[in-house]
Protein backbone atom coordinates (compact mmCIF):
# COMPACT_ATOMS: atom_id res chain seq x y z
CA UNK A 1 0.00 0.00 0.00
CA UNK A 2 2.97 1.97 0.43
CA UNK A 3 2.96 2.62 -3.18
CA UNK A 4 -0.45 4.78 -3.12
CA UNK A 5 -0.22 8.73 -2.64
CA UNK A 6 -2.35 9.92 0.33
CA UNK A 7 -5.53 11.60 -1.19
CA UNK A 8 -5.90 15.58 -0.64
CA UNK A 9 -7.18 15.99 3.25
CA UNK A 10 -11.18 15.53 2.30
CA UNK A 11 -14.04 16.51 4.72
CA UNK A 12 -14.26 13.95 7.42
CA UNK A 13 -11.43 12.53 7.01
CA UNK A 14 -10.88 11.65 10.93
CA UNK A 15 -13.74 8.82 10.31
CA UNK A 16 -11.76 7.80 7.22
CA UNK A 17 -8.86 7.20 9.13
CA UNK A 18 -10.68 5.71 12.63
CA UNK A 19 -12.69 3.01 10.43
CA UNK A 20 -9.41 2.30 8.82
CA UNK A 21 -8.12 1.28 12.40
CA UNK A 22 -11.29 -0.14 13.49
CA UNK A 23 -10.83 -2.93 10.32
CA UNK A 24 -7.26 -3.41 11.56
CA UNK A 25 -8.66 -3.90 15.29
CA UNK A 26 -11.18 -6.19 14.21
CA UNK A 27 -9.55 -8.49 12.21
CA UNK A 28 -6.85 -8.87 15.00
CA UNK A 29 -9.92 -9.48 17.85
CA UNK A 30 -11.06 -12.30 15.66
CA UNK A 31 -6.82 -13.74 15.41
CA UNK A 32 -6.54 -13.70 18.75
CA UNK A 33 -9.53 -15.71 19.34
CA UNK A 34 -8.78 -17.97 16.94
CA UNK A 35 -5.17 -18.45 18.47
CA UNK A 36 -7.05 -19.04 21.58
CA UNK A 37 -9.03 -21.82 20.16
CA UNK A 38 -5.78 -23.11 18.53
CA UNK A 39 -4.35 -22.80 22.43
CA UNK A 40 -6.94 -24.57 24.00
CA UNK A 41 -6.41 -27.52 21.25
CA UNK A 42 -3.18 -28.20 22.56
CA UNK A 43 -0.98 -25.49 20.05
CA UNK A 44 2.53 -23.90 21.14
CA UNK A 45 2.24 -20.02 20.41
CA UNK A 46 4.96 -18.34 20.34
CA UNK A 47 4.76 -15.32 23.25
CA UNK A 48 6.20 -12.78 20.73
CA UNK A 49 3.30 -12.99 18.90
CA UNK A 50 1.23 -11.90 21.81
CA UNK A 51 4.20 -9.31 22.51
CA UNK A 52 3.51 -7.60 18.99
CA UNK A 53 -0.32 -7.74 19.02
CA UNK A 54 -0.46 -6.04 22.39
CA UNK A 55 1.91 -3.46 21.23
CA UNK A 56 0.34 -2.86 18.86
CA UNK A 57 -3.16 -2.58 20.16
CA UNK A 58 -1.64 -0.30 23.26
CA UNK A 59 0.48 1.89 20.65
CA UNK A 60 -2.70 2.22 18.22
CA UNK A 61 -4.95 3.09 21.32
CA UNK A 62 -3.60 4.44 23.78
CA UNK A 63 -0.49 6.43 21.86
CA UNK A 64 -2.75 7.99 19.57
CA UNK A 65 -6.52 7.05 18.59
CA UNK A 66 -8.27 7.34 21.56
CA UNK A 67 -7.09 10.78 23.26
CA UNK A 68 -8.23 11.95 19.64
CA UNK A 69 -11.38 10.98 20.19
CA UNK A 70 -11.64 11.84 23.50
CA UNK A 71 -10.07 15.36 23.40
CA UNK A 72 -11.75 16.20 19.44
CA UNK A 73 -14.24 13.81 18.05
CA UNK A 74 -16.20 13.33 21.30
CA UNK A 75 -16.49 16.37 22.86
CA UNK A 76 -18.20 17.68 19.67
CA UNK A 77 -20.28 15.33 19.37
CA UNK A 78 -21.83 15.97 22.62
CA UNK A 79 -21.56 19.72 21.97
CA UNK A 80 -24.24 18.74 19.57
CA UNK A 81 -26.25 16.49 20.73
CA UNK A 82 -26.77 14.70 23.69
CA UNK A 83 -28.24 11.68 22.30
CA UNK A 84 -24.49 9.65 21.86
CA UNK A 85 -23.55 10.71 25.95
CA UNK A 86 -24.90 7.25 27.41
CA UNK A 87 -22.79 5.39 24.45
CA UNK A 88 -19.86 8.30 24.76
CA UNK A 89 -19.83 7.61 28.37
CA UNK A 90 -19.67 3.98 28.05
CA UNK A 91 -17.11 4.30 25.62
CA UNK A 92 -14.77 7.06 27.39
CA UNK A 93 -14.78 4.92 30.38
CA UNK A 94 -13.53 1.70 28.35
CA UNK A 95 -10.35 3.71 26.96
CA UNK A 96 -9.91 4.83 30.77
CA UNK A 97 -9.53 0.84 31.99
CA UNK A 98 -7.92 0.11 28.38
CA UNK A 99 -4.11 0.30 29.77
CA UNK A 100 -4.57 -1.54 32.84
CA UNK A 101 -6.88 -4.37 31.28
CA UNK A 102 -3.94 -4.60 28.50
CA UNK A 103 -1.23 -5.01 31.55
CA UNK A 104 -3.37 -8.06 32.85
CA UNK A 105 -3.26 -9.99 29.74
CA UNK A 106 0.17 -9.02 28.82
CA UNK A 107 1.52 -10.93 32.51
CA UNK A 108 -1.25 -13.77 31.19
CA UNK A 109 0.45 -13.99 27.87
CA UNK A 110 4.21 -13.56 28.84
CA UNK A 111 5.08 -17.16 29.11
CA UNK A 112 4.88 -20.38 26.65
CA UNK A 113 1.80 -22.50 28.16
CA UNK A 114 -0.92 -19.81 28.83
CA UNK A 115 -3.77 -21.35 31.22
CA UNK A 116 -7.42 -21.41 31.18
CA UNK A 117 -7.89 -18.36 32.65
CA UNK A 118 -5.48 -16.54 30.42
CA UNK A 119 -7.38 -17.85 27.37
CA UNK A 120 -10.98 -16.67 28.61
CA UNK A 121 -9.96 -13.18 29.49
CA UNK A 122 -8.28 -12.82 25.90
CA UNK A 123 -11.33 -13.91 24.20
CA UNK A 124 -13.57 -11.50 27.16
CA UNK A 125 -11.07 -9.08 25.67
CA UNK A 126 -11.72 -9.56 22.09
CA UNK A 127 -15.65 -9.55 22.34
CA UNK A 128 -14.99 -6.41 24.42
CA UNK A 129 -13.25 -4.76 21.55
CA UNK A 130 -15.48 -5.62 18.86
CA UNK A 131 -18.67 -4.36 20.66
CA UNK A 132 -16.80 -1.21 21.22
CA UNK A 133 -15.79 -0.94 17.60
CA UNK A 134 -19.59 -1.42 16.99
CA UNK A 135 -20.72 1.20 19.53
CA UNK A 136 -18.53 3.96 17.69
CA UNK A 137 -19.36 2.62 14.00
CA UNK A 138 -22.75 1.88 14.43
CA UNK A 139 -23.55 4.66 16.91
CA UNK A 140 -21.30 7.59 17.50
CA UNK A 141 -19.71 7.95 13.69
CA UNK A 142 -23.42 7.93 11.78
CA UNK A 143 -24.50 10.72 14.20
CA UNK A 144 -21.05 12.75 14.28
CA UNK A 145 -21.72 12.39 10.44
CA UNK A 146 -25.53 14.02 10.77
CA UNK A 147 -24.98 16.93 13.46
CA UNK A 148 -21.44 17.81 13.10
CA UNK A 149 -20.70 21.45 10.90
CA UNK A 150 -18.21 22.40 8.64
CA UNK A 151 -16.74 23.93 11.61
CA UNK A 152 -16.18 21.14 13.45
CA UNK A 153 -14.93 18.84 11.17
CA UNK A 154 -12.16 21.11 9.84
CA UNK A 155 -11.26 21.12 13.47
CA UNK A 156 -11.33 17.67 14.32
CA UNK A 157 -9.79 16.87 10.59
CA UNK A 158 -6.82 18.94 11.38
CA UNK A 159 -6.70 17.09 14.66
CA UNK A 160 -6.16 13.88 13.09
CA UNK A 161 -4.31 14.96 10.04
CA UNK A 162 -1.74 17.07 11.96
CA UNK A 163 1.60 16.67 10.83
CA UNK A 164 3.68 18.66 13.65
CA UNK A 165 1.64 16.36 15.67
CA UNK A 166 4.21 13.23 16.73
CA UNK A 167 1.28 10.59 17.39
CA UNK A 168 -0.59 11.23 14.59
CA UNK A 169 1.45 12.17 11.26
CA UNK A 170 1.87 10.10 8.74
CA UNK A 171 4.81 8.60 10.11
CA UNK A 172 2.58 7.24 12.78
CA UNK A 173 0.59 5.69 10.43
CA UNK A 174 3.73 4.03 8.90
CA UNK A 175 4.53 2.54 12.40
CA UNK A 176 0.65 0.70 12.75
CA UNK A 177 1.08 -0.51 9.28
CA UNK A 178 4.53 -1.95 9.79
CA UNK A 179 3.55 -3.04 13.45
CA UNK A 180 0.57 -4.71 12.11
CA UNK A 181 2.34 -6.91 9.80
CA UNK A 182 4.25 -7.79 12.25
CA UNK A 183 2.06 -9.19 14.10
CA UNK A 184 0.99 -11.11 11.15
CA UNK A 185 3.99 -12.04 10.21
CA UNK A 186 3.98 -13.89 13.65
CA UNK A 187 0.50 -15.01 14.11
CA UNK A 188 0.59 -19.26 13.58
CA UNK A 189 -0.09 -20.73 10.19
CA UNK A 190 -3.16 -22.06 10.95
CA UNK A 191 -4.92 -18.47 11.88
CA UNK A 192 -2.42 -16.14 9.98
CA UNK A 193 -4.48 -12.49 9.56
CA UNK A 194 -5.62 -13.69 6.28
CA UNK A 195 -7.99 -16.54 6.88
CA UNK A 196 -8.97 -15.53 10.16
CA UNK A 197 -10.77 -12.70 8.46
CA UNK A 198 -12.05 -14.98 6.01
CA UNK A 199 -13.58 -17.16 8.46
CA UNK A 200 -15.03 -14.49 10.77
CA UNK A 201 -18.20 -13.36 11.37
CA UNK A 202 -20.36 -12.16 8.03
CA UNK A 203 -20.65 -8.65 9.65
CA UNK A 204 -17.06 -7.81 6.97
CA UNK A 205 -18.51 -9.55 4.38
CA UNK A 206 -21.15 -6.88 2.26
CA UNK A 207 -21.33 -8.86 -0.96
CA UNK A 208 -21.24 -13.05 -0.84
CA UNK A 209 -22.51 -14.53 -4.30
CA UNK A 210 -23.19 -18.46 -4.46
CA UNK A 211 -23.49 -20.60 -7.36
CA UNK A 212 -24.38 -18.02 -9.57
CA UNK A 213 -25.67 -18.81 -13.23
CA UNK A 214 -27.24 -17.10 -16.30
CA UNK A 215 -27.99 -17.84 -19.63
CA UNK A 216 -28.32 -16.58 -23.17
CA UNK A 217 -31.01 -18.55 -24.79
CA UNK A 218 -28.66 -22.01 -24.63
CA UNK A 219 -25.33 -19.89 -24.00
CA UNK A 220 -24.43 -20.22 -20.67
CA UNK A 221 -22.76 -17.39 -20.01
CA UNK A 222 -22.50 -18.34 -16.27
CA UNK A 223 -21.67 -21.41 -14.90
CA UNK A 224 -21.92 -20.93 -11.21
CA UNK A 225 -19.88 -18.09 -9.73
CA UNK A 226 -18.93 -17.93 -5.84
CA UNK A 227 -17.55 -14.70 -5.08
CA UNK A 228 -17.12 -12.50 -1.77
CA UNK A 229 -16.72 -8.96 -1.62
CA UNK A 230 -15.74 -7.59 1.80
CA UNK A 231 -16.28 -3.98 3.19
CA UNK A 232 -14.16 -1.56 2.35
CA UNK A 233 -12.05 -3.98 0.05
CA UNK A 234 -11.12 -3.15 -3.63
CA UNK A 235 -11.95 -6.42 -5.82
CA UNK A 236 -10.63 -7.24 -9.06
CA UNK A 237 -12.63 -9.59 -11.84
CA UNK A 238 -10.52 -10.34 -14.83
CA UNK A 239 -10.63 -12.61 -17.50
CA UNK A 240 -10.59 -12.66 -21.69
CA UNK A 241 -12.93 -11.20 -23.93
CA UNK A 242 -16.56 -13.25 -23.63
CA UNK A 243 -15.39 -14.75 -20.34
CA UNK A 244 -19.14 -13.39 -18.27
CA UNK A 245 -17.93 -10.50 -16.68
CA UNK A 246 -20.34 -8.03 -17.44
CA UNK A 247 -23.00 -10.55 -17.61
CA UNK A 248 -22.02 -11.37 -13.97
CA UNK A 249 -22.09 -7.15 -13.20
CA UNK A 250 -25.34 -6.94 -14.82
CA UNK A 251 -26.82 -10.04 -12.94
CA UNK A 252 -25.53 -8.66 -9.73
CA UNK A 253 -27.34 -5.00 -10.63
CA UNK A 254 -30.68 -6.69 -11.68
CA UNK A 255 -30.78 -6.05 -15.25
CA UNK A 256 -29.93 -9.71 -16.09
CA UNK A 257 -32.06 -12.14 -15.20
CA UNK A 258 -30.15 -14.99 -13.25
CA UNK A 259 -31.26 -18.99 -13.23
CA UNK A 260 -29.86 -20.11 -10.32
CA UNK A 261 -27.46 -19.19 -7.22
CA UNK A 262 -27.96 -16.91 -4.45
CA UNK A 263 -26.83 -12.80 -4.05
CA UNK A 264 -26.82 -11.89 -0.13
CA UNK A 265 -25.91 -7.99 -0.47
CA UNK A 266 -25.47 -6.09 3.17
CA UNK A 267 -27.07 -9.25 4.87
CA UNK A 268 -29.87 -9.54 3.01
CA UNK A 269 -30.75 -12.23 -0.15
CA UNK A 270 -31.43 -9.68 -3.01
CA UNK A 271 -31.43 -12.34 -5.68
CA UNK A 272 -35.12 -11.56 -6.79
CA UNK A 273 -34.97 -8.06 -6.02
CA UNK A 274 -35.44 -5.17 -8.80
CA UNK A 275 -32.84 -3.64 -10.05
CA UNK A 276 -33.87 -0.16 -9.07
CA UNK A 277 -34.62 -1.53 -5.52
CA UNK A 278 -30.94 -2.85 -5.47
CA UNK A 279 -29.64 0.61 -6.72
CA UNK A 280 -31.52 2.06 -3.41
CA UNK A 281 -29.83 -0.48 -1.19
CA UNK A 282 -26.55 0.90 -2.64
CA UNK A 283 -25.24 -1.29 -5.71
CA UNK A 284 -24.45 1.53 -8.24
CA UNK A 285 -22.74 0.55 -11.56
CA UNK A 286 -21.07 2.28 -13.97
CA UNK A 287 -21.53 0.28 -17.17
CA UNK A 288 -19.45 -0.98 -19.93
CA UNK A 289 -19.05 1.56 -22.56
CA UNK A 290 -19.73 4.46 -20.10
CA UNK A 291 -23.68 5.10 -21.58
CA UNK A 292 -23.41 8.53 -21.19
CA UNK A 293 -26.49 10.64 -22.52
CA UNK A 294 -24.27 12.47 -24.81
CA UNK A 295 -27.18 15.22 -25.80
CA UNK A 296 -27.89 16.06 -22.19
CA UNK A 297 -25.98 18.44 -19.64
CA UNK A 298 -22.83 17.14 -17.93
CA UNK A 299 -24.70 17.96 -14.97
CA UNK A 300 -28.59 15.96 -15.75
CA UNK A 301 -26.36 12.81 -16.52
CA UNK A 302 -24.77 13.39 -12.68
CA UNK A 303 -28.12 13.82 -11.48
CA UNK A 304 -29.80 10.54 -13.13
CA UNK A 305 -27.66 8.74 -10.76
CA UNK A 306 -29.49 9.81 -8.18
CA UNK A 307 -32.63 9.54 -9.64
CA UNK A 308 -34.43 7.44 -6.54
CA UNK A 309 -33.99 10.51 -4.93
CA UNK A 310 -34.96 14.28 -4.52
CA UNK A 311 -32.83 16.66 -6.82
CA UNK A 312 -32.10 18.52 -2.91
CA UNK A 313 -31.22 15.23 -1.28
CA UNK A 314 -28.29 14.96 -4.02
CA UNK A 315 -27.08 18.49 -3.95
CA UNK A 316 -24.23 17.51 -1.51
CA UNK A 317 -23.47 14.67 -3.74
CA UNK A 318 -23.19 16.64 -6.86
CA UNK A 319 -20.96 18.84 -4.71
CA UNK A 320 -18.58 16.04 -4.08
CA UNK A 321 -18.56 14.40 -6.98
CA UNK A 322 -17.31 18.14 -8.00
CA UNK A 323 -14.91 18.21 -5.76
CA UNK A 324 -13.21 14.92 -7.20
CA UNK A 325 -13.58 15.29 -10.76
CA UNK A 326 -13.27 19.79 -11.07
CA UNK A 327 -13.56 19.36 -14.94
CA UNK A 328 -16.64 18.18 -14.89
CA UNK A 329 -17.58 21.45 -12.56
CA UNK A 330 -16.18 23.73 -15.00
CA UNK A 331 -18.30 21.99 -18.29
CA UNK A 332 -21.66 21.18 -16.18
CA UNK A 333 -23.98 22.42 -18.65
CA UNK A 334 -22.51 21.23 -22.30
CA UNK A 335 -23.78 18.28 -23.49
CA UNK A 336 -22.03 15.41 -22.25
CA UNK A 337 -21.51 14.63 -26.09
CA UNK A 338 -18.88 17.06 -25.79
CA UNK A 339 -16.38 15.75 -23.16
CA UNK A 340 -13.22 13.24 -24.11
CA UNK A 341 -13.45 9.81 -23.78
CA UNK A 342 -11.25 10.18 -20.19
CA UNK A 343 -13.98 12.63 -19.09
CA UNK A 344 -16.90 10.40 -19.92
CA UNK A 345 -15.71 7.72 -17.91
CA UNK A 346 -15.08 10.25 -14.82
CA UNK A 347 -18.75 11.32 -15.62
CA UNK A 348 -20.29 7.95 -15.75
CA UNK A 349 -18.18 7.14 -11.98
CA UNK A 350 -19.39 10.09 -10.69
CA UNK A 351 -23.11 8.90 -12.10
CA UNK A 352 -22.25 5.92 -9.80
CA UNK A 353 -21.29 7.97 -6.79
CA UNK A 354 -24.34 9.83 -7.27
CA UNK A 355 -26.27 6.94 -5.93
CA UNK A 356 -23.70 6.59 -2.52
CA UNK A 357 -23.03 3.58 -3.60
CA UNK A 358 -21.88 0.94 -0.57
CA UNK A 359 -20.99 -1.24 -3.17
CA UNK A 360 -19.46 0.70 -6.72
CA UNK A 361 -19.48 -1.70 -9.38
CA UNK A 362 -17.11 -0.80 -12.56
CA UNK A 363 -17.11 -2.30 -15.91
CA UNK A 364 -13.84 -1.57 -17.99
CA UNK A 365 -13.62 1.52 -16.79
CA UNK A 366 -9.87 2.34 -18.73
CA UNK A 367 -11.43 0.59 -22.05
CA UNK A 368 -10.50 2.70 -25.06
CA UNK A 369 -8.41 4.93 -23.32
CA UNK A 370 -5.13 6.69 -23.95
CA UNK A 371 -2.68 4.87 -21.74
CA UNK A 372 -2.05 8.64 -19.53
CA UNK A 373 -5.84 8.50 -19.15
CA UNK A 374 -5.38 4.62 -18.23
CA UNK A 375 -3.37 6.05 -15.60
CA UNK A 376 -5.92 8.71 -14.10
CA UNK A 377 -9.14 6.65 -14.11
CA UNK A 378 -7.11 3.78 -11.99
CA UNK A 379 -5.81 6.92 -9.94
CA UNK A 380 -9.49 7.72 -8.83
CA UNK A 381 -10.05 4.25 -8.35
CA UNK A 382 -6.94 3.83 -5.91
CA UNK A 383 -8.61 7.24 -4.18
CA UNK A 384 -12.01 6.39 -4.11
CA UNK A 385 -10.20 3.11 -2.19
CA UNK A 386 -8.48 4.84 0.11
CA UNK A 387 -11.61 7.01 1.20
CA UNK A 388 -13.47 3.59 2.23
CA UNK A 389 -15.29 2.54 -0.85
CA UNK A 390 -16.05 -0.72 -1.71
CA UNK A 391 -15.16 -1.62 -5.13
CA UNK A 392 -15.89 -4.50 -7.46
CA UNK A 393 -13.86 -3.83 -10.59
CA UNK A 394 -14.12 -5.84 -13.31
CA UNK A 395 -11.23 -5.28 -16.72
CA UNK A 396 -9.17 -6.91 -18.99
CA UNK A 397 -6.55 -4.75 -18.24
CA UNK A 398 -5.42 -7.70 -15.95
CA UNK A 399 -2.22 -6.41 -14.37
CA UNK A 400 -3.66 -2.29 -13.19
CA UNK A 401 -6.46 -4.04 -11.70
CA UNK A 402 -4.72 -6.94 -10.21
CA UNK A 403 -2.23 -4.64 -9.39
CA UNK A 404 -4.49 -2.01 -7.25
CA UNK A 405 -6.64 -4.89 -5.75
CA UNK A 406 -6.69 -6.59 -1.99
CA UNK A 407 -8.27 -9.43 -4.08
CA UNK A 408 -9.29 -10.61 -7.52
CA UNK A 409 -11.18 -13.43 -9.16
CA UNK A 410 -9.97 -14.75 -12.98
CA UNK A 411 -12.99 -15.60 -14.74
CA UNK A 412 -12.94 -18.10 -17.85
CA UNK A 413 -15.96 -19.00 -19.86
CA UNK A 414 -18.17 -18.07 -16.52
CA UNK A 415 -16.08 -19.74 -14.14
CA UNK A 416 -13.54 -18.91 -11.15
CA UNK A 417 -10.20 -20.87 -12.47
CA UNK A 418 -8.58 -18.84 -9.70
CA UNK A 419 -8.18 -16.79 -6.85
CA UNK A 420 -6.19 -14.72 -4.35
CA UNK A 421 -4.42 -11.41 -3.52
CA UNK A 422 -3.62 -9.29 -5.98
CA UNK A 423 -0.25 -10.01 -5.45
CA UNK A 424 -0.16 -13.32 -5.63
CA UNK A 425 -2.69 -13.30 -8.91
CA UNK A 426 -0.03 -11.31 -10.23
CA UNK A 427 2.73 -13.44 -9.32
CA UNK A 428 0.47 -16.87 -10.49
CA UNK A 429 2.37 -18.14 -13.74
CA UNK A 430 -0.83 -19.28 -15.31
CA UNK A 431 -2.51 -15.83 -15.18
CA UNK A 432 0.87 -14.12 -16.23
CA UNK A 433 0.75 -16.32 -19.13
CA UNK A 434 -2.70 -15.80 -19.92
CA UNK A 435 -3.39 -12.48 -19.28
CA UNK A 436 -0.15 -10.40 -18.22
CA UNK A 437 1.47 -11.09 -21.30
CA UNK A 438 4.61 -12.57 -19.72
N1 LIG B 1 -26.90 -10.14 -25.49
C1 LIG B 1 -26.30 -11.32 -25.65
N2 LIG B 1 -26.88 -12.31 -26.33
C2 LIG B 1 -26.29 -13.52 -26.48
N3 LIG B 1 -25.09 -13.84 -25.96
C3 LIG B 1 -24.46 -12.88 -25.27
C4 LIG B 1 -25.01 -11.59 -25.06
N4 LIG B 1 -24.15 -10.86 -24.32
C5 LIG B 1 -23.11 -11.67 -24.07
N5 LIG B 1 -23.28 -12.87 -24.64
C6 LIG B 1 -22.37 -14.02 -24.54
O1 LIG B 1 -22.16 -14.32 -23.17
C7 LIG B 1 -20.80 -14.60 -22.92
C8 LIG B 1 -20.26 -13.63 -21.88
O2 LIG B 1 -20.24 -12.30 -22.42
P1 LIG B 1 -19.88 -11.02 -21.54
O3 LIG B 1 -20.20 -9.82 -22.36
O4 LIG B 1 -20.48 -11.14 -20.23
O5 LIG B 1 -18.31 -11.19 -21.42
P2 LIG B 1 -17.20 -10.14 -20.94
O6 LIG B 1 -16.27 -10.92 -20.10
O7 LIG B 1 -17.82 -8.95 -20.38
O8 LIG B 1 -16.48 -9.79 -22.29
P3 LIG B 1 -15.76 -8.40 -22.75
O9 LIG B 1 -14.39 -8.45 -22.20
O10 LIG B 1 -15.79 -8.54 -24.24
O11 LIG B 1 -16.57 -7.27 -22.25
C9 LIG B 1 -20.10 -14.54 -24.27
O12 LIG B 1 -20.05 -15.82 -24.79
C10 LIG B 1 -21.01 -13.66 -25.09
O13 LIG B 1 -20.89 -13.99 -26.44
MG1 LIG C 1 -17.71 -6.95 -20.80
Amino acid sequence: MSLIEKPEAAPMLALTTITDEHRNLWRLTVTLEAVADDIAAGAAVDPAFFAAAFDYIDQFMDGCHHAKEDNHLFPAVRRRTDRADAAIDRLQAEHRNGPEVLVALRRHFAGPHPDGEALAALRTYAQVLRAHIATEEKEVMPLARAVLTAEDWAEIDHAFSSHTDPVFGPAARDEFRALYHRVASLAPDSVGLGTAVQAEADHDVLLRISGLESSYGRIRALKGIDLEVRRGELVALVGANGAGKTTFLRALSGVQPIGGGRIVFDGADISRLRADLRVRRGICQSPEGRQVFGTLSIEDNLRLGAYTRTPADAEPDLRRVYAMFPVLEEKRRLPAGTLSGGQQQMLAIGRALMGRPKLLLLDEPSMGLAPLLVQEVFNVIRRLKEEGMTILLVEQNAFAALAIADRGYVLETGKVTLTGSGQELIGNEQVRSAYLGM
